[in-house]
């Protein structure tokens, strides 16, 4: 990734932890991205790490959202070699101008852990998949017990500060509203994803464990 983007020193420290967790993620994300087609979108998309995994011909279209400005603009540069199939639309989730159903398949990477609203966030994807489409979502939890759980609650507020992001994240509750998807009553199940670790990272440690799925829209919506 080229580091063009002049950025201040807690954007710098955002910056490497979203390249650590892409490296770490790197299996997880292959598996589940396997058979992501059509017209994409993904929503908060940082740098644009997931382009590694997305630029593929079965992809006709990949609307890429990222509200802040210098993050957006390092996005661009990196779906630049994607050419006129992807786009980088600089804003907010509910300020993109898109009809319902639009799209065949949405991703979320880490996002959830970094919005205030993550109901909002799902109840717009899911106006805007198509029905039948897939929702694809990667995020950390909070750990439930033990040493990792007592770091993230000591370190929560602090590295929110730093990063914008929840370190107790859990992802579940806002995934699971009611009727929105296929075989789904009750809380959505998310698997483990398989993590990739070189090297010992407190940064990284403070987010582990990460929950992967893949989500079809309930065709009666
Ligand atoms: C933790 S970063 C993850 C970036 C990327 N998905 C990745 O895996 O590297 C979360 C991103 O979501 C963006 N974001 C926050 N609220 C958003 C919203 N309402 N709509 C779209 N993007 C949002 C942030 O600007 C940030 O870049």
């Amino acid at each position: 990734m080229g580091d063009i983007v002049k950025l201040g020193r807690f954007e710098k420290i955002s910056r490497e932890v979203l390249i650590s967790t892409s490296k770490m993620l790197k299996d997880a994300k292959t598996e589940l991205f396997h058979d992501i087609h059509g017209k994409v979108l993904e929503v908060g998309a940082g740098i644009g790490v997931n382009v590694f995994f997305l630029n593929r011909p079965e992809i006709t279209h990949w609307t890429a959202i990222e509200p802040d400005r210098k993050l957006a603009q390092e996005c661009r540069i990196n779906l630049s070699e994607m050419g006129e199939r992807a786009t980088v639309f600089e804003g907010y989730l509910h300020e993109l101008d898109e009809p319902a159903n639009s799209f065949d398949c949405i991703i979320l990477t880490t996002l959830l852990c970094s919005v205030p609203k993550p109901d909002e966030i799902i109840r717009d994807v899911h106006r805007l998949l198509k029905s039948g489409g897939k929702l694809y979502v990667i995020e950390h939890i909070g750990d439930k017990f033990g040493i990792r759980a007592g770091m993230q609650i000591i370190a929560k507020f602090p590295w929110k500060i730093v990063t914008g992001c929840n370190c107790r994240n859990d992802p579940i509750p806002a995934l699971s509203q009611e009727g929105f998807w296929e075989g789904i009553n009750g809380d959505v199940e998310m698997d483990p994803a398989p993590l990739r670790v070189k090297k010992f990272s407190i940064m990284l440690e403070l987010l582990k464990p990460f929950v992967m799925t893949k989500l079809t829209k309930a065709g009666n919506k």
